[in-house]
């Protein structure tokens, strides 16, 4: 009865002793410390990691029945949809991942503006950060020409086009990127070879580096603080707890909200309104007929309107290069003392609100066809973009700051904000007695106006105190 573990042992053991594989996992996950405060933002590092593998494993399925032929893409698509057996689940799951991923990393890029996760010494996971967003962005435009539907023809013609507004190389590097004078054929297998195992690659090493980099310095947190500055006598931060298995199991519970929205959305809506699946990409590749309106996929609207909003074509490309190139920068134009928002004057918290409103703005209006009013919004958010890093070398050096304890703060749970939840609850909603027709007393619920406004009031006051 003994035999069978003591031999699984051994095996184990045989392992290890010759692959460091116990050591690693300590060194990464068991004896790795962590911030004790890590809140909802810290969730998407994980989440993307997940939606990654989504993509490889969901992406080598459909590779098994997908033509890269200008002749056949579309129509084995079409086949994977309707035959391949859970082929449209693959393909919804892949789809969908595209869109996720994307929101997933806009959630992660985001808490770095919140807590500074960029300022040093985190600066190298930033850039590996920048440089996995790039090779994101690759890896959706070259997958989205692989349908071979109209969108997806006519929107590489678009972006290859750009290219050719660059002077004296330009139109011999358009030619030389879709390997023909039109889309055609030939680029459709150059983008399919990036699209499976070229950028793939790219992507798992950025990542490792970028999970590298960080393990070297250690994970910021919402405070901002460094809890390698005060150890126990064992030497570990006293501010920390081991990875594995308080953030393990905390992860498992961010994984199993997002698989809810994200099964959501693959069995009830997964072209989400032709935002995750575009609807003129139902119809197959025809380079003699444009469709009447060319947008992008939303993850790309942003940058899109940016390109849009400046009247010169060249201009516009380097003002699309430079909003991302900007994005690089950023570690370098924050002179901000504190990390955390928390800490933060007032400035840097309403001009990243200010920044937020225009990023969501900008992707709306790539959305929607050009009107001159939507040009005029575009041009003021495309500045307001640009204003909010290049002017930030001078606002978040006079900035005024709160002071920054020494240790972590604990903000409150959901269970303890609970009964302020109840308070407000009963606030608006107020419980009258109310005498029947047949002369009884019952109690009930009425919506409170009067309660509502304080609540409004308070909230707004609250709100302006922590932008002060
Ligand atoms: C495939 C895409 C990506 C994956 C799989 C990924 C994964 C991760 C993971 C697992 C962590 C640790 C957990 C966490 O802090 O949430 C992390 C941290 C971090 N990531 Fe990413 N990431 C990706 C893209 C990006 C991008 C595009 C940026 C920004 C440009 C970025 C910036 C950071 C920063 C600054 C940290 C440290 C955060 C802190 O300690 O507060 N990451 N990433």
């Amino acid at each position: 009865m003994n035999l069978k573990p003591t031999r699984l042992r051994m095996c184990g053991n045989w392992v290890l002793d010759r692959f460091p594989l116990a050591q690693v996992w300590n060194e990464h996950m068991a004896h790795y410390y962590a911030p004790k405060n890590f809140n909802f933002w810290y969730f998407f590092g994980s989440l993307a990691l997940l939606v990654l593998v989504n993509q490889f494993v969901t992406g080598i399925l459909l590779t098994m029945n997908y033509k890269p032929d200008a002749k056949f893409a579309f129509d084995s698509v079409e086949y994977i949809m309707r035959d391949v057996n859970w082929g449209w689940l693959v393909r919804y799951m892949h789809s969908t991942g595209a869109s996720a991923f994307f929101i997933v990393v806009y959630l992660h890029m985001f808490r770095g503006l919140l807590y500074g996760s960029f300022k040093q010494p985190r600066e190298l996971i930033w850039i590996f950060g920048m440089l996995l967003f790039v090779a994101l962005m690759a890896e959706a435009f070259m997958g989205y020409l692989l349908p071979w539907g109209q969108m997806s023809y006519w929107g590489a013609q678009v972006i290859i086009s750009l290219f050719s507004a660059i002077p004296v190389i330009g139109d011999d590097l358009a030619l030389w990127i879709r390997g023909d004078y039109v889309i055609s054929d030939a680029t459709l297998n150059r983008f399919f070879a990036f699209h499976v195992i070229a950028v793939p690659l790219v992507l798992v090493l950025l990542v490792f580096m970028h999970i590298v980099a960080l393990h070297e310095v250690g994970s910021n947190n919402p405070d901002g603080i460094d809890i390698k500055k005060s150890k126990d006598p064992w030497g570990h931060p006293v501010d920390g707890i081991p990875f594995h298995p308080y953030y393990t199991v905390k992860d498992v519970v961010g994984v199993a909200v997002f698989l809810i929205f994200f099964a959501t959305i693959i069995f009830y809506m997964p072209e989400m309104g032709g935002y995750f699946l575009e609807h003129a990409n139902f119809i197959p590749a025809d380079p003699m007929k444009t469709p009447e309106h060319i947008a992008p996929v939303w993850y790309f609207t942003p940058f899109y309107s940016i390109l849009r909003a400046i009247p010169d074509k060249f201009a516009g490309v380097i003002g699309m290069g430079g909003s991302i190139v900007v994005l690089f920068l950023l570690p370098w134009l924050d002179r901000g003392k504190v990390k955390s928002i928390r800490y933060r004057g007032g400035i840097y918290k309403k001009a990243l609100m200010l920044f937020v409103v225009s990023f969501i703005a900008l992707g709306y209006l790539g959305t929607q066809p050009v009107t001159p009013l939507a040009t005029i919004m575009a041009r003021i958010f495309t500045a307001y973009y640009f204003g909010f890093f290049l002017l930030m070398p001078i606002y978040t050096r006079w900035e005024k700051l709160k002071p920054v304890p020494s240790h972590l703060t604990t903000q409150p749970t959901l269970e303890e904000r609970i009964p302020d939840m109840i308070a407000v609850f009963n606030e608006v909603i107020e419980t009258k007695s109310v005498t029947t027709e047949e002369g009884t007393t019952e109690l009930k619920k009425h919506f409170n106006p009067t309660g509502a406004k304080n609540v409004l009031i308070r909230t707004a006051k609250n709100l302006k105190e922590s932008l002060d």
